[in-house]
């Protein structure tokens, strides 16, 4: 099907996967315990995602609110992070091998990363669980802590549970982003190109 520039110009009308329509990122959480299970689930969609020669250079350290493990990841989060993460049912902190069994740097590690969390993501949402993904991590704390070698580099935690939890949980400032309905992107057209790229400023 052909698509005119201008009727995709404003906001997409195209039809996605309620599972990627419907997902948000939220910081409060409804008190239901994640259990291991569940965990190891969505984790599991993860490990099916693709990589550079299958490389899977992806690692996740995961602990569920009331051990010693999510403590330790809570730990390494930045302050503003840790002040509603701290509500999270369960907590990830996700790494990446930076290098090929050659000791070659693999340029790809960091896509490869971005694409299992897209399985886990999509996974968790089907479940009705939410996440919200964090780079605000202290990153050098976080690789001594957990004792992932020099070729190892930490990027991101993640708070998950189950959608729902109370609004007054949050300080005030942070409710209004709160809903699905604070979700905005920019126009497809500004990053998708049927032909050379073009700067944003032009279109
Ligand atoms: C890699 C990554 C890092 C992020 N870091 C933080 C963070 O440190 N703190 C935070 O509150 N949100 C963080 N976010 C959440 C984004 O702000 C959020 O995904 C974005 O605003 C889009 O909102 P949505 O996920 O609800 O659609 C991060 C998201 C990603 C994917």
């Amino acid at each position: 099907m052909e698509l005119e520039n201008k009727n995709i110009k404003k906001e997409t009308k195209l039809e996605i996967l309620p599972i990627l329509k419907d997902r948000y990122s939220p910081r409060i959480f409804a008190k239901t315990p994640i259990s291991e299970t569940e965990i190891r689930t969505i984790l599991e969609a993860g490990r099916w995602a693709p990589s550079s020669y299958n490389r899977q250079p992806w690692r996740t350290i995961w602990g569920i609110k009331g051990s010693k493990t999510y403590d330790r990841i809570l730990d390494c989060l930045s302050d503003f992070n840790k002040s509603w993460a701290i509500n999270a049912p369960a907590l990830f902190l996700n790494a990446f091998k930076k290098t090929t069994d050659q000791g070659e740097e693999n340029f790809h590690a960091l896509h490869d990363l971005g694409l299992y969390m897209g399985n886990v993501t999509a996974q968790a949402q089907h479940l009705g669980i939410a996440l919200h993904q964090m780079a605000g991590v202290n990153h050098e704390q976080a690789k001594k802590e957990f004792k992932f070698p020099e070729e190892y580099h930490v990027v991101t935690a993640v708070a998950l549970g189950y959608y729902g939890g109370n609004i007054e949980d949050l300080p005030e400032d942070l409710r209004t982003q709160e809903t699905p309905e604070h979700r905005t992107r920019m126009p497809q057209l500004n990053f998708t190109f049927n032909g050379n790229y073009i700067p944003n400023e032009v279109i």
